[in-house]
């Protein structure tokens, strides 16, 4: 048997890790509550990012009371499961209203009760090629993945959505379809960059509160790329390596935008953005790419 085929399984259709899988039934008939907020995600596009930005909106600016607990806690991952160590589900069943719940599902796998219950939601979106990079690095040091080989291998088989939770590319343009419902807000992680208070506001609008200038830079603050990296509540120290090995590649690598100019040469360049125009024509999605 192929270490590909060891640690993941294909789930109706989708490709996920084998733990994972195990609980599919539980995950399909998980009971959303409807002031749940879902943060939903492709792997390695700022989750941990704007979900310490929300937990401090939800806990008003009070990073005190944000650093009592790890972030995979305080808003646990929903389909996340490995034996004893982690269960998402049952994390969320123990914990009181309002809840944060993380997930990388795309909208076909999200239990139906999260659309049942009109639950608001946040989508991130990231550069497809600073993912693959991120993605890659993820595959050196959680060992649930299989061994991504060179670069250039782990990229063929991220376009063939060959890894877990599968195409990039049909993940956020399913995504972008449903975000034109407006429980559901679109954000990107280059806007982030960009322009953080800007994004911070935004999200406090759409979770109804006030933006006050102190919550903002509370926000701000708090939630840099060094801040979180420090935090050990952020930065996921508090994961045993054999989970999770930091020592091959920190889990809070560069944060930056557009470190895929480091990995990727020419040829892959160009045959990367060939292969991205095919998938994502016809889709009103435009993001930049190529800076
Ligand atoms: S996961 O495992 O899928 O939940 O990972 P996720 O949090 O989505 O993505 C990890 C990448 O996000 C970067 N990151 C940040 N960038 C900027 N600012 C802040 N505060 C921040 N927090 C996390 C993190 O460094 C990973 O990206 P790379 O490119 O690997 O550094």
């Amino acid at each position: 048997k192929s270490e590909y085929a060891e640690k993941l399984c294909n789930v109706r259709g989708l490709i996920i890790y084998k733990d994972f899988a195990k609980n599919w039934d539980n995950v399909e008939a998980f009971q959303a509550r409807p002031d749940d907020l879902l943060i939903a995600t492709y792997p390695k596009s700022g989750t941990t990012w704007v979900s310490e930005i929300v937990d401090l909106i939800y806990k008003e600016g009070n990073v005190e009371k944000c650093k009592e607990d790890v972030i995979f806690n305080r808003i646990p991952f929903l389909e996340c499961k490995n034996e004893e160590h982690f269960d998402g589900i049952k994390q969320l069943e123990n914990m009181a209203s309002p809840r944060i719940v993380k997930t990388h599902l795309p909208p076909e796998y999200l239990p139906v009760s999260f659309w049942e219950k009109n639950c608001k939601m946040i989508y991130l979106c990231r550069n497809v090629k600073d993912v693959a990079v991120s993605y890659y690095y993820f595959h050196l040091m959680v060992p649930a993945h299989p061994n991504p080989g060179t670069f250039p291998e782990f990229v063929e088989k991220f376009m063939n959505g060959e890894v877990p939770y599968g195409s990039w590319y049909k993940h956020v343009k399913s995504w972008w379809e449903k975000s034109k419902s407006p429980n559901i807000l679109f954000l990107f992680y280059e806007d982030m960059h960009e322009d953080i208070r800007k994004e911070v506001i935004k999200v406090i609008h759409f979770l109804g509160r006030e933006p006050s200038e102190e919550l903002v830079e509370t926000i701000v603050n708090h939630t840099s790329f060094q801040e979180m990296k420090n935090n050990p509540t952020t930065n996921y120290t508090a994961i045993p390596d054999e989970f999770m090995n930091q020592k091959v590649s920190p889990f809070m690598r560069k944060g930056i935008v557009g470190d895929w100019k480091n990995h990727f040469t020419v040829a892959l360049n160009e045959r990367f953005d060939m292969h991205y125009e095919q998938e994502m024509k016809g889709s009103t999605l435009k993001l930049q790419t190529k800076i």
